[in-house]
């Protein structure tokens, strides 16, 4: 797929044509809210957490990308006065499978808002016989089998980038969401490998024996191509992710998405306890790589 850029070849934003009043309007408010928001943490929501208590809705914000809309409006809020930038992955109403969703649309769009940091909640299926459903990881590796299948770069054409990807989850932010763990009391697993599957189907018993064998922990659908998309952006970005079942054959019992709800439902508390806490840990400044990830990527 063809898009825009500039001269250096880096994706660059398009909301309507230049001289349009709602370019004009758009960018007006854009800089309103980057005068209210000078630092914004982007939270990204999956299956069964549509709303989050403590979050003080100031407002929504459509963007248009140059790769279409994201999956629903921005909507932009402040817990415990820290703002927030908050998007349903799936959309809301819950419309978009995993398979489905503009990836590309709704990376970009957080970095047209100033985002330069981004906490990605998502159910998985857990493959370590330890890691009981409940439970909540905090992955540090990613193993990725959606590769070929959804849009993972920004940088298709024009100028060849090749971003370092040793590790996929950022390093800093990690660490705040583990520390705000500790300080709340609440248990996580510190770190995970998550296996990352196109879906919408879930795994044979066969495949999650083959995952469980290359060492991965946990299996979701959704991590790829976000975490790569959210580096080729310099943003960083960090999952939070709750273990809503065992992964097929690690128990005997047919997997549901009921299942998979309920246990989201009965992990919200813990997870939203733990959100606030972490927003609040996360320090001003980034002192991390992701910031710098395109030095000495290009070809
Ligand atoms: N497999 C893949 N994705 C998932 C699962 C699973 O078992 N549970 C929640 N998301």
């Amino acid at each position: 797929m063809q898009h825009s850029s500039s001269s250096d070849n880096r994706p660059v934003a398009k909301i309507g044509s230049k001289n349009s009043f709602y370019y004009l309007l758009n960018r007006l408010s854009f800089f309103y809210f980057m005068l209210k928001y000078c630092m914004s943490i982007g939270l990204i929501s999956g299956s069964g957490l549509y709303e989050i208590d403590g979050l003080k809705v100031c407002g929504e914000k459509p963007v248009e990308t140059q790769f279409g809309a994201p999956s629903a409006p921005y909507r932009l809020g402040e817990i415990e006065s820290i703002p927030v930038t908050f998007l349903p992955r799936h959309g809301f109403p819950h419309s978009i499978p995993p398979h489905k969703v503009n990836y590309r649309a709704n990376i970009q769009g957080f970095k047209l808002l100033g985002i330069d940091r981004i906490i990605a909640v998502t159910a998985v299926g857990s493959i370590n016989p330890d890691i009981k459903p409940g439970s909540i990881i905090i992955p540090d590796q990613i193993i990725d089998f959606t590769y070929g299948s959804r849009e993972s770069t920004f940088y298709d054409s024009g100028k060849v980038v090749h971003v370092d990807f040793t590790e996929p989850y950022c390093r800093e932010m990690r660490s705040s969401i583990i520390s705000a763990a500790h300080k709340t009391d609440i248990n996580v697993y510190e770190r995970g490998s998550y296996i990352c599957v196109n879906g919408p189907r879930l795994e044979t018993a066969a495949e999650i024996e083959f995952f469980r064998r290359s060492g991965a922990d946990i299996v979701g659908m959704t991590a790829m191509p976000e975490a790569v998309l959210s580096r080729e952006l310099e943003i960083c970005y960090c999952g939070i992710c709750i273990a809503t079942n065992f992964a097929a054959g690690i128990t005997n019992e047919r997997l549901t998405t009921s299942e998979v709800i309920e246990t989201m439902n009965a992990s919200t508390e813990r997870l939203k306890t733990l959100l606030k806490a972490a927003i609040a840990e996360i320090p001003q400044n980034r002192s991390c790589g992701c910031k710098d990830a395109l030095k000495d990527s290009g070809l």
